[in-house]
């Protein structure tokens, strides 16, 4: 795969696929570690007197979290201590004009890459290529360096449809996550803990079966609706209330796959021992095992309790490696943000080769001021496909392009 230094950059026109794709409050972004995670890229090409144009996605069509890239063009201005200017536009006349008249060392945001329908869809890299987006800018640009790493799972335009067309390049942090996250599934140390939380729970069931079908993982800790799976899984009952939302959530059909991967493998899965409710307002604790676990029927779980904690953090301790991805409970709620953050600091303690993702949640990991994690993943799905053992259309993507020019 071509790497950053396989070529020279000045008076070159760049495109360079980031994803900052970034959470979003109130329509004001609240987290720039995407955007910090790129710089090194934006330096290198700038210094090299490269003509910048960036592009990045911003959530999807009607999403709270679906903005313009206006203030993702302010927050790279200001991280980078140089303009980056915002157009209005991703491949009509104005961005076709802006770029073309670029000069070395300046760079520019393309508009929210979505507000392109084209940018919606998942297509092969076939399809992609015939795109309007990439028959309209090609013509302009020399070199496409890719660095969304966590959009790496998508097979959509501006990621895939180059790589024929043009020398798709991997960015600094693309190369740095692809490194991260080989070490951590092909020569990761034992004893090998995968801790799976969050949402996504049908991609943490994928990432289960092929990390122990594949002999990756010597143990699996649960949270989140993950957690909440398995514990179903496992016969335990978590009270109407929190059945009646995973129902809701189309959570109630993955449970017959929990068990089938939990008669294969149960003593290598934990699960919460623990849960803290929302009661009235306010975090309660209550043992899975204890009578108090009737509240479960009127309260919702939003995070595992302290005895799970305490269980989980040990385990962590003594692990080798470790692979954590998405949240143990609702983190963006101060007093339910514990178990994420006490898993996280574990993991960061530990002397293990760590590896944590889970898209917006390494936000916690910022905010709480967590140290000693070896690689934190911009990636959340991208990271979750990986371990699931999946071929990433844009890791394939890159082996096209490499095949493709280095014969020219
Ligand atoms: C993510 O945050 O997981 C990536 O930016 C991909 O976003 P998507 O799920 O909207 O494609």
């Amino acid at each position: 795969m071509f790497r950053l230094t396989d070529f020279t950059y000045e008076g070159k026109t760049v495109f360079l696929r980031a994803d900052l794709n970034s959470p979003v409050k109130d329509g004001k972004i609240t987290s720039d570690a995407r955007f910090r995670a790129v710089l090194p890229t934006i330096r290198y090409l700038l210094e090299n007197g490269a003509k910048l144009v960036i592009a990045t996605h911003q959530s999807r069509p009607y999403k709270e979290d679906y903005i313009t890239t206006e203030e993702h063009a302010e927050i790279l201005s200001k991280l980078l201590g140089k303009e980056v200017e915002y157009v209005e536009d991703i491949f009509g006349r104005l961005a076709r004009e802006r770029i073309s008249s670029l000069r070395s060392g300046e760079a520019i945001i393309l508009e929210n890459l979505r507000f392109s329908a084209e940018e919606v869809f998942y297509k092969p890299l076939e399809e992609c290529e015939r795109t309007f987006l990439i028959r309209k800018l090609a013509p302009l640009i020399d070199y496409v360096v890719n660095d969304a790493f966590a959009a790496a799972h998508r097979s959509q335009p501006s990621l895939v449809g180059f790589a024929r067309i043009k020398p798709m390049i991997m960015g600094k942090l693309m190369e740095k996550e692809v490194d991260a996250l080989t070490r951590a599934y092909e020569k990761g140390e034992k004893p090998r803990v995968y801790v799976l939380g969050g949402a996504k729970v049908e991609d943490s069931l994928r990432v289960a079966e092929n990390v122990l079908r594949m002999e990756k993982a010597d143990l699996i800790l649960t949270g989140g609706l993950v957690g909440h799976v398995f514990t179903l899984a496992k016969g335990f009952n978590l009270g109407d209330a929190n059945i009646e939302f995973m129902a809701r959530k189309g959570l109630l059909e993955l449970v017959d796959w929990a068990e089938r991967i939990l008669d294969e493998f149960y003593p290598m899965i934990r699960t919460p021992v623990d849960f803290a409710i929302d009661y009235r307002g306010e975090r309660l604790e209550v043992d899975l095992l204890s009578d108090e676990k009737r509240l479960f029927d009127e309260y919702p779980i939003l995070d595992i309790g302290s005895r799970t904690i305490e269980k989980y953090r040990e385990i962590l301790l003594g692990a080798g490696t470790i692979v954590a991805n998405g949240p143990m409970g609702v983190f963006e709620r101060e007093e339910f943000a514990l178990g994420t953050v006490e898993v996280f600091r574990a993991i960061g303690e530990s002397k293990a080769f760590s590896v944590v993702g889970g898209g917006h949640s390494i936000a916690s990991i910022y905010k709480y001021n967590i140290k000693g994690i070896s690689h934190i993943s911009t990636g959340g799905g991208a990271m979750l496909s990986f371990f699931a053992g999946e071929k990433l259309p844009v890791l394939e993507a890159f082996k096209i392009s490499h095949r493709t020019f280095i014969q020219k």
